[in-house]
């Protein structure tokens, strides 16, 4: 008897089935992680807020949400909780409440975190990096880290992030990373895109303007008393232009930026050319050849480039020198 066509039949089988079965399994895993590893035009899309559920849970990363949006509500001068921060609300700069893309957005923190940061030198959790927020991006105190709003955040970015793998950074995470210019960015170039673009809602001298109950801005400050210190993020040029180009003026988007990268590194220098409060940030980077090359804050490991330098550029040969350090 000829046996060939059943086995022929019975691998054929085995093959449907385990394709089968490796197709449900991977939608499944697609489901709860996007993996945008192989697909660099997928971009990320945050959870949809309609989906949180109405539990104790959901009603934590509501409240989380609140916090994010209505951040002076809660903890600005005039706080229902406690004066914590300047008046501004994290989503003045995390905007949609850091689910936009290119925006600032919340994208990698539920899964990139605990991090080892080097500006801490340390290993941090999501608390931590929270409360830097609030000592610098806000220019306040740190609020309680085991307390019910520091909870509720904490359950919010874990939400905006449940879509992203392990340490993975989705395209359209957090602030574009523009080309560097071949020369230093000039905040005198900055300083005519300012008042073309940005002065009519920043105001004359970068203050903004307070909302008319007083509770959080209706166009946040961009110098001044009132708004980041030295020690934020956005007071690194690199990490401003970044921000400006996808997103201002307000109601830009990534697919639709309106100001080129020039004007970007320009108007960002042009902003951080002005006063901002200081913080000490002398222990920053206790590694230095860790130090990101727009750091305006000696002492570099360099000694080649001035703290001018390192503000404004040009900043090619700089990243070269940092990158060569790191091994790159
Ligand atoms: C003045 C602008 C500003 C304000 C206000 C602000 N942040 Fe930030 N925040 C930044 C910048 C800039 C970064 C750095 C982003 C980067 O490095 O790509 C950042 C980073 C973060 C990160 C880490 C993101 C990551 O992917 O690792 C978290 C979490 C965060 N902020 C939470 C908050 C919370 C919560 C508040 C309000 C209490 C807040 N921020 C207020 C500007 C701000
Ligand atoms: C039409 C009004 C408008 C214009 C014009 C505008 N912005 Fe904004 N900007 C806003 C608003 C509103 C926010 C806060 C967004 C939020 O809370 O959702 C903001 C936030 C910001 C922030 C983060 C918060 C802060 O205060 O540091 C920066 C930086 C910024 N704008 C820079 C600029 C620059 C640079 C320009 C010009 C290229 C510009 N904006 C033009 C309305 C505007």
């Amino acid at each position: 008897m000829n046996r060939k066509p059943i086995i022929l039949l019975f691998i054929l089988a085995v093959i449907l089935l385990s394709l089968l079965i490796s197709k449900k399994t991977s939608e499944k895993n697609s489901k709860n992680k996007l993996d945008f590893a192989g697909n660099k035009d997928l971009i990320w899309i945050p959870p949809d807020i309609r989906k949180i559920p109405n539990t104790e849970e959901g009603a934590l990363i509501l409240y989380g949400r609140a916090l994010v949006i209505n951040t002076a509500f809660y903890f600005g001068p005039k706080a229902t909780i406690r004066k914590a921060g300047n008046g501004m609300n994290c989503q003045n700069c995390h905007l949609e409440a850091g689910t936009k893309v290119f925006g600032n957005n919340f994208s990698k923190v539920a899964n990139g975190y605990p991090r080892f940061k080097d500006r801490s030198g340390q290993k941090e959790s999501i608390e931590k990096k929270v409360e830097d927020c609030f000592e610098r991006s806000m220019n306040g105190d740190i609020i309680d880290s085991t307390g019910k709003e520091m909870k509720a955040i904490v359950a919010y970015l874990n939400w905006v992030g449940s879509n992203t793998a392990k340490n993975q950074s989705p395209p359209g995470a957090g602030i574009e990373k523009l080309p560097l210019m071949k020369r230093a960015a000039d905040s005198s170039k900055g300083r005519i895109v300012f008042l073309t673009r940005c002065q009519s809602c920043h105001g004359k001298d970068g203050e903004g303007k307070l909302k008319e109950n007083g509770l959080g801005y209706l166009y946040p400050p961009l110098w001044g008393k009132y708004t980041f210190n030295t020690g934020a993020s956005m007071y690194q040029i690199s990490k401003l232009a970044g921000f400006v180009k996808n997103n201002m003026p307000y109601g830009t988007t990534y697919a639709k930026p309106i100001l080129n990268n020039e004007e970007c590194w320009d108007v960002a220098a042009y902003i951080n050319s002005n006063f901002h409060l200081k913080k000490e940030t002398e222990a920053d980077y206790p590694d230095r050849t860790k130090k990101p090359f727009d750091y305006p804050f000696g002492p570099y490991v360099d000694n080649k480039f001035s703290e001018k330098d390192h503000k404004y550029g040009p900043f090619i040969i700089m990243k070269k020198y940092y990158d060569s350090l790191k091994g790159h």
